[in-house]
């Protein structure tokens, strides 16, 4: 029997846009809803409690309404904070996004990597973790931005981003002592593949910057795999709070028929 249970994809934004490209490539048959929390965003200037406290009740309320097959959390601040809570509540696999350490070092030939998050996920002990495990031969510099988030949903609204706020937001990486052998930069907020052009231009030609879509496409493909899919009813994007002017158009080019309110 073909099965119509979707993968729900969570961001606090348009971020997780990002994280989906790759998945819809690789399941291109998934039904697919994306949730937008807007009423929370932007998670990345909150605190840890918050995070702690909203993300696992959302998607509990989520999981009950969308019968999701899989939970992917498109968001590396909600993936470092509150992965394992969510884990614990919900009865389905979720696949996180976490900072792409591990292969940032494993491209890395100067053993110098950037860490390219918001502050609350560059400041996590699970960012620790992964650098002492991947990227103990590493200088790791990490920098949190939240202006390149307000950017990219910028961006995402149609609206043109001047090269010079996104080389300003970056400066402060580029500054910092060890960055002139930086070769690899993870992009570790999901917004910020968004912006990769942009991202390009301000550290140069000598940099390299890897995210974690693609791993997590990998990971949706292995846990559906032998699974069947029905779509029938287009995809659907879901807002918590407002739906930005603008943001209708992009998420129709993204495959979805309807933006609606949770
Ligand atoms: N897209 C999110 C992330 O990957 C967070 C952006 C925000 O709301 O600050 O961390």
């Amino acid at each position: 029997m073909l099965d119509a249970r979707p993968i729900l994809f969570f961001d606090s934004g348009v971020g997780g846009l990002s994280i989906l490209a790759p998945t819809r490539r690789a399941v291109p048959q998934a039904p697919i809803v994306y949730v937008a929390d807007s009423a929370g965003f932007p998670y990345g200037v909150k605190d840890e409690a918050e995070i702690a406290g909203r993300v696992p009740a959302l998607l509990g309320r989520l999981a009950e309404r969308y019968a999701p097959r899989l939970i992917v959390i498109a968001c590396n601040t909600a993936s470092t904070i509150a992965l394992a809570a969510v884990r614990y509540a919900l009865d389905i696999p979720i696949v996180g996004t976490v900072p792409a350490i591990k292969p940032a070092a494993a491209l890395s030939r100067t053993r110098t990597i950037g860490v390219l998050g918001t502050a609350a996920t560059v400041r996590q002990a699970y960012v620790d973790d992964l650098a002492a495990r991947f990227a103990a031969d590493c200088h790791v510099i990490r920098h949190g931005s939240a202006a390149l988030v307000t950017l990219a949903e910028a961006k995402l609204r149609g609206e043109t981003v001047a090269p010079a706020t996104v080389r300003d937001a970056v400066a402060p990486m580029l500054a910092s002592p060890g960055a002139d052998k930086l070769d690899t930069v993870a992009l570790a907020c999901t917004h910020f593949p968004l912006l990769a052009d942009e991202l390009a231009l301000a550290f140069g030609p000598g940099v390299t910057f890897v995210d974690g879509g693609p791993g997590i496409a990998r990971r949706v493909a292995d846990l559906t795999r032998g699974q069947s899919f029905a779509r029938t009813t287009p995809d659907v994007a879901v807002f918590t709070g407002a739906i930005g002017a603008g943001l209708e158009e992009t998420l129709a080019k993204h495959g979805f028929g309807q933006c609606i309110p949770l």
